[in-house]
């Protein structure tokens, strides 16, 4: 092997490497932004090997990428809210797809017209091609469907039509007969008698390939999209594998499979938070309907609930011996991080023992409450799970519910009937108080109303998060 391809194959091993020990490092919150740069170490590692192994045919072009990439991107970063994380990562998804799909169509068309020097595709290769098309085109179409509907821009509902499923198989079924066709007869086989049939043959697979990845998203409801984007952000990390494979690149090969395994993980992780199958979220339509009536009772109105003021509740806090905060998904909408951090802190060196709780699902996508709160410097020996505090809440003096409903929803534990039913809890409604900060009595994302508004020891205090936190700091200090 010549020297230089065995340095850039042994700077591939310990780039893989990184990944791994990236990925491992990711699990705790404390190692996570260490792990995060080791993996980034590890990625620039293979792309200098890569640049420096001497098989790169343009410059200009690489350059050019990197400058729309990196500015684009940088863009991006700074001008997305919180809020949108979940469809930019749905983006991100869908391009990861699409570039794999194209260095797929690249290869094929390498043979096609001829530049590779032969028409004979090696049967591995006519495999990884057709694999890369399949799942790259899959998930760049099925993955703008899922940003278009986090963005409101499709709608948001599932679209369900007679025979969708007899649709779809059939056109998976078509799709795979004309991969196997396309394998046997690459250009290879075919390019002297008749090479325009298999040109358009692949192009038809893109085509048809890009119906299916709408087909499969467009009947999953807004609701479940976050899972749909860690499902597709799987199939991105399949996608880059095959190309790996097409280009016979063990950095690629890898780091595919690390996404694609990571991504399957996660889903795992999200359905099972939300105590629902992969097949229940695929096929199911959850969340459709909004402001359901309640699960107890008659329709509630403002009438019936326990409205407070900040004064109330920075007397109840500041005088509380356990307080337990559990953030939700309006902590990121109304930014309030930095002052609830501010009022804990005042309420810990009154010697009120602060815990923040976070439910694996609150929020919008995995890890957002812990990013919310890591940005607020939040101590990470302050945080703990659901399943660490509910045993003993009953002896917890005060819950502050920071624009979480669905995650404290007492309808997940109590009602069969309901959509909820069976999602953990963090069961805030056993506390001796509850303080639920929220704008509206509207319901959350699941769509479920919330029979915890209207309980004997829970207080309503309306208004924007950070608007309310604030002016409960204001009544602490001067208590
Ligand atoms: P939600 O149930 O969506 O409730 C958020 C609440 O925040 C809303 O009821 C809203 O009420 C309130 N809110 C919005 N803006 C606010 C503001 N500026 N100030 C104060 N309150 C505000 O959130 P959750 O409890 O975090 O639950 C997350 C949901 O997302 C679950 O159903 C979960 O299954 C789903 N989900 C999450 C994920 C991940 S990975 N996190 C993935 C898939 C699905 P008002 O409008 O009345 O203010």
């Amino acid at each position: 092997m010549e020297t230089r391809v065995l340095i850039m194959q042994l700077a591939y091993l310990l780039s893989a490497v990184l990944f791994i020990f990236g990925l491992k490092r990711l699990s705790h919150p404390d190692t996570a932004r260490g792990g995060n740069r080791l993996a980034a170490v590890g990625m620039l590692l293979a792309i200098v090997a890569t640049l420096g192994g001497g098989q790169i045919l343009t410059w200009q072009w690489i350059i050019a990428g990197l400058l729309i990439g990196g500015i684009s991107g940088g863009f991006m970063a700074r001008l997305v809210k919180m809020t949108a994380m979940p469809q930019m990562v749905g983006m991100f998804n869908g391009f990861g797809g699409l570039a794999s799909g194209l260095v797929a169509a690249a290869e094929f068309l390498r043979y096609s017209l001829g530049v590779a020097g032969t028409a004979d595709v090696p049967l591995d290769g006519s495999i990884s091609i057709m694999l890369g098309t399949l799942i790259g085109a899959v998930t760049f179409s099925g993955s703008m469907v899922a940003f278009g509907k986090l963005q409101g821009i499709v709608t948001e509902k599932a679209v369900k039509f007679k025979g969708q499923q007899f649709l779809n198989a059939s056109l998976f079924l078509g799709i795979i007969a004309v991969m196997v066709y396309l394998v046997l007869m690459t250009p290879g086989a075919i390019v002297a008698s008749n090479p325009g049939t298999v040109d358009l043959l692949y192009y038809v697979l893109w085509v048809a390939a890009m119906l299916l990845g709408v087909l499969l998203v467009i009947p999953i409801g807004g609701a479940d999209m976050p899972v749909v984007v860690s499902l597709l952000n799987s199939y991105s990390g399949l996608a880059a594998s095959a190309a790996g494979f097409v280009l016979s690149n063990n950095a690629l090969i890898i780091s595919g499979a690390l996404v694609g395994a990571s991504g399957l993980i996660l889903t795992r992780i999200m359905c099972k938070a939300m105590n629902r199958s992969l097949a229940n979220v695929i096929f199911g339509t959850f969340g459709q309907t909004t402001g359901k009536v309640l699960v107890k009772g008659e329709k509630r109105t403002m009438a019936d609930v326990n409205d407070v003021q900040p004064d109330d509740v920075a007397m109840l806090l500041a005088y509380a011996k356990q307080v337990v905060i559990v953030p939700g998904y309006g902590l990121a909408v109304a930014q309030a991080q930095h002052k609830l951090r501010e009022l804990c802190d005042n309420l810990e060196h009154r010697g009120v023992n602060v815990k923040y709780v976070v439910h694996p699902v609150a929020g919008r996508m995995p890890g957002h409450m812990n990013v919310l709160l890591a940005e607020a410097n939040v101590p990470y020996n302050q945080l703990y799970e659901p399943e660490d505090v509910n045993p003993d809440i009953a002896n917890v003096d005060a819950c502050l519910v920071v624009g979480a409903n669905d995650v404290v929803n007492p309808a997940a534990r109590d009602e069969p009937s309901s959509d909820l039913y069976g999602m953990p809890i963090i069961e805030v409604d056993r506390a001796k108080h509850c303080v639920v900060m929220k704008r509206s009595l509207n319901p959350g994302f699941a769509g479920v109303d919330n029979e915890l508004f209207y309980l004997r020891n829970t207080m309503m205090l309306f208004g924007d998060a950070a608007d309310s936190i604030g002016r409960i700091l204001e009544e602490v200090k001067q208590l």
